[in-house]
């Protein structure tokens, strides 16, 4: 039985992540800052008080971990915030970096420890990280901190190669959720059924590419 970890797992695409783990019988580790109804109800273990900017709460989340191994670990959570340029403020832009930049490679950094050899981390980011693909501009906030989210990601595939970890990046698509105001042309199960897929499809020889959830290789 395969065990994963999953942060962001109170709603939207993490809760799915729990949900589909689950369901098709790995051991699910789910990961919130505040629980929901919805993940209480799937009955997964969940770690609580959990935020991805304070170093406290992922060292608190690793010793809870015990002598547990990871063979999956998705770095889900993340926000979006309105950063237009005529309304920048450098606050809500430094809060993005903190949760969507900083906030998976903290984890990762505190759960090194505990990811099986060939384990696999998957980053969930945003085609607004990609640079060749930004043709309309703003969101400054969301774009900088996905972007430099991906090349963590890049660093991450290269250092973690000689212990057979392999890293994916994943957009998960436009997908309805909180984020976006339940607005998208995919909802949360398909985009997951999707994410999964990739992720099962990963190697060490693809670590570190950048993928839509539909299997197109993106472009920084
Ligand atoms: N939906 C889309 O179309 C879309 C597109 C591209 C990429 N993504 C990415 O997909 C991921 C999941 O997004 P979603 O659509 O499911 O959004 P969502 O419904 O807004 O969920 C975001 C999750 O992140 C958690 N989170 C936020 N800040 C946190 C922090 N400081 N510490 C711990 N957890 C924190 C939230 O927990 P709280 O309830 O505690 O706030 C929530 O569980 C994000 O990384 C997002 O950038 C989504």
């Amino acid at each position: 039985m395969a065990t994963a970890l999953i942060t962001g797992a109170n709603r939207g695409i993490g809760l799915e992540f729990c949900r589909q783990l689950q369901a098709r019988g790995d051991k699910v580790i789910a990961v919130c800052r505040s629980d929901s109804a919805e993940l209480e109800a799937t009955g997964v273990r969940v770690e609580r008080n959990i935020d991805v900017t304070d170093d406290r709460s992922t060292e608190k989340l690793a010793a809870a971990l015990g002598d547990i191994r990871l063979d999956l670990l998705v770095n889900n959570a993340g926000i979006l915030q309105r950063t237009p340029l005529d309304e920048l403020d450098f606050d809500v832009l430094r809060a993005q970096f903190e949760v969507n930049a900083l906030g998976p490679l903290r984890v990762t950094r505190a759960l090194l420890s505990h990811m099986a050899p060939h384990s696999r981390i998957a980053l969930i980011t945003s085609r607004m990280g990609s640079i060749t693909d930004n043709t309309s501009g703003g969101s400054y906030g969301y774009r900088m901190s996905k972007a430099a989210l991906n090349i963590a990601g890049k660093s991450l595939a290269h250092d973690l190669a000689a212990r057979h970890i392999s890293v994916a990046l994943l957009h998960p698509g436009h997908v309805k959720t909180d984020m976006t105001g339940h607005t998208g042309n995919s909802d949360p199960k398909t985009a997951v059924a999707d994410l999964l897929q990739r992720i099962d499809e990963l190697t060490l020889a693809t670590s570190g590419t950048f993928w839509h959830a539909n299997g197109e290789i993106l472009p920084w």
